[in-house]
């Protein structure tokens, strides 16, 4: 049995990360990366998320992966190293490795250590498998070291499920897919496996983001306690509340953190005055149409693309080739 190889090429750098977070919280709308939502209490309330009534996608993403599995795995290319990219507890890649005759698996996540654990156990269950754990922060594009050594020759496909293009807006999003679509490389029959939240009923779009147990909130307003640590900042929790709202004109549900009352807040440096009411623009989760995905696929490069969805079209996976 082989065992996973790792390579981490992300290093935190304290004070990148201190100078871009406050770069956002100084600008006339102040906003924040989602990235920095999940930090380890964020990343436990965001598994929280997955199973309230109200947040759907995550199962409804499985039942479209799980029904249609035997038609995606026709359409993809066997033999394939697959690239997964947030894998996390690599769970979703488990379910498709073996019915989709993967030959190599790429985790990849910001740290290997959040996937080392899950890559030893899923080594076990696929001895056969040539394992690898990539540590990049790939928010800003995907490139592939050359210390992988992946093979020009055999197929690639990229896995990207969740919804998490979401958080790009549409512009951020070619930018972001023409950086997968160059990580396809050049063999014949690669591509990219994406999973796509769609647009629906509004009510429903804006209680996925306003939980009635108020884990969402939870999570929107632990993102203040992470800055804190980052940055050396005192925001108060109390002093904030969760906003989500659905912007019809662009298409996606916008997390905010609304200041109760006007309030200073001070950090080693510099400081920010907000107003009662102001906000901190905390996430995107955009919902597409399937052409106007279709469209963008297009425009960052790939060429056919196919979709399944479930029988209410409340949620996509597209196949696209490069
Ligand atoms: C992980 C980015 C897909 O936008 O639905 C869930 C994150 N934020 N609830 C999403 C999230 C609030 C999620 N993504």
């Amino acid at each position: 049995m082989s065992a996973p190889q790792f390579l981490q090429i992300y290093h935190h750098d304290a004070d990148h990360v201190a100078q871009e977070l406050l770069q956002g919280l100084m600008a006339p709308q102040a906003l924040t990366s989602p990235k920095y939502l999940y930090d380890s209490l964020g990343s436990r309330l965001f598994e929280a998320i997955t199973e309230l009534p109200e947040y759907d996608l995550t199962r409804t993403e499985a039942r479209v992966m799980q029904q249609h599995c035997a038609d995606m795995a026709s359409h993809l290319p066997a033999d394939a190293c697959w690239i997964d990219l947030g894998a996390g507890n690599c769970e979703k890649a488990s379910h498709l490795l073996g019915p989709m005759a993967a030959r190599r698996y790429v985790a990849v996540d910001i740290s290997v250590d959040f996937v080392r654990a899950a890559l030893e156990g899923l080594q076990r269950q696929h001895p056969g498998l040539a394992m690898m754990g990539l540590g990049t922060d790939f928010s800003g594009g995907l490139h592939l070291p050359a210390d992988l050594k992946l093979d020009p020759t055999q197929p690639r496909v990229l896995f990207y499920p969740g919804s998490s293009i979401g958080n790009f807006t549409p512009d951020q999003a070619v930018g972001f897919l023409r950086s997968l679509h160059t990580a396809c490389g050049t063999a014949r029959h690669s591509g990219l496996l994406i999973g796509v939240d769609l647009v629906k009923d509004v009510a429903e779009l804006e209680a996925a983001y306003d939980d009635a147990l108020g884990v969402t909130a939870a999570f929107n307003l632990n993102l203040l306690l992470h800055i804190n640590r980052l940055v050396g900042s005192n925001f108060a929790v109390r002093d904030w509340r969760h906003l989500s709202r659905f912007n019809a004109e662009r298409s996606r549900v916008e997390m905010h953190l609304q200041a109760r009352q006007a309030l200073r807040v001070q950090w080693p440096g510099g400081e920010r005055l907000f107003e009662a009411g102001e906000t901190i623009h905390t996430e995107n989760a955009c919902k597409w149409a399937l052409p106007g995905f279709d469209a963008l696929l297009r425009e960052a490069g790939f060429t056919a693309t196919r979709a399944w969805t479930d029988p209410a079209t409340r949620f996509a996976v597209f196949w696209a080739s490069a």
